[in-house]
């Protein structure tokens, strides 16, 4: 590689940043991320950047509102420092649900996060599997949106037995679902999804799984309420196996457990988020190599 690129990561997830570096063969770049005392950060960019594609990883989960804006800091960094080009690689882009009004009064922060990268400096997004495509026209710099897709369908194949059928939990998910059940050629049926309040869901199913392997595809798993309500379903209706795989793990609350007392056999998760469990149940699987095949792919 001639040009002369920097990686450099945030506080959020410094196990996947190193992965990526492993990846790139190059040494992850030198940051001093601090807090004063009365909470403001601190970033201290220690290597020259002038001149070089620096790309920053850095997802926005778990406190977000304290990754978005050290995340914004290390962009104001950069550019004070003569970097060329600036890229946030943002492996899960925390805000990106609230992505419309669906109720007078709220905001689409979704929108906001974009207006503030974008305002920081950034010449580049690349991401991974956002809540939803359209999120990509937010933006009026390039981005690069990554899927899981394929790493997924490796990871599930040889679980599956027999005849395989995709499920999408809700309507949101059918886009995924279809590009998946494309690669695993296998046909798809989809659940009517329908929230009662933020944690009850009730379910109907569009499709036959009966006698079926039945693989649960959607980009995010949050409180599991969706993947375990689904599974459970898709035996009721005569599945042989059940399991699932998405890109994003949040498991917020009881997730863990909840996806441990479903009839879910398996579920597949990326690394996009840090995880700090151990369950026999759930596979991880890392997105480092699509991310830095991405990075040396991009043409600044
Ligand atoms: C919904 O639009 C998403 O694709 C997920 O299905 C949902 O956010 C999962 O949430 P939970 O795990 O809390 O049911």
């Amino acid at each position: 590689m001639n040009r002369k690129l920097k990686l450099f990561g945030g506080s959020s997830h410094q196990t996947l940043t190193d992965k990526v570096c492993k990846a790139l063969n190059i040494a992850r770049g030198k940051i001093d991320l601090t807090q004063f005392p009365d909470g403001e950060i601190h970033v201290q960019i220690l290597e020259d950047v002038r001149g070089c594609d620096v790309f920053i990883v850095q997802s926005i989960v778990n406190q977000p509102n304290h990754y978005l804006m050290e995340l914004l800091i290390i962009i104001d960094a950069l550019k004070r420092a003569s970097a060329k080009s600036i890229t946030a690689v943002i492996p899960y882009f925390g805000y990106c649900r609230q992505d419309r009004r669906n109720v007078p009064g709220v905001p689409i922060t979704a929108k906001l996060v974009a207006n503030l990268l974008t305002c920081a400096g950034i010449d580049q997004l690349i991401t991974c599997d956002l809540h939803a495509d359209q999120m990509e026209g937010f933006f009026e710099i390039p981005v690069q949106h990554l899927h899981a897709d394929k790493i997924l369908c490796d990871a599930a194949r040889p679980l599956i037995e027999k005849e395989c059928i995709l499920v999408a939990p809700d309507i949101g998910s059918v886009k995924i679902a279809e590009r998946m059940a494309k690669i695993m050629q296998a046909p798809l049926a989809v659940i009517k999804k329908e929230r009662k309040n933020s944690h009850d869901v009730s379910m109907t199913l569009i499709g036959i799984v009966k006698g079926k392997s039945v693989l649960i595809v959607d980009d995010l798993c949050s409180t599991a309420g969706t993947l375990a309500a689904a599974a459970n379903l898709c035996k009721k209706e005569g599945a042989i196996k059940v399991i699932g795989a998405v890109t994003h793990g949040l498991f917020v609350e009881d997730a863990i457990d909840k996806i441990e007392r479903s009839i879910l056999e398996r579920l597949i998760v990326t690394d996009t988020i840090p995880q700090g469990f151990a369950s026999t149940q759930i596979d991880e699987i890392s997105i480092a190599p699509l991310i830095a095949h991405c990075i040396k792919g991009c043409n600044l």
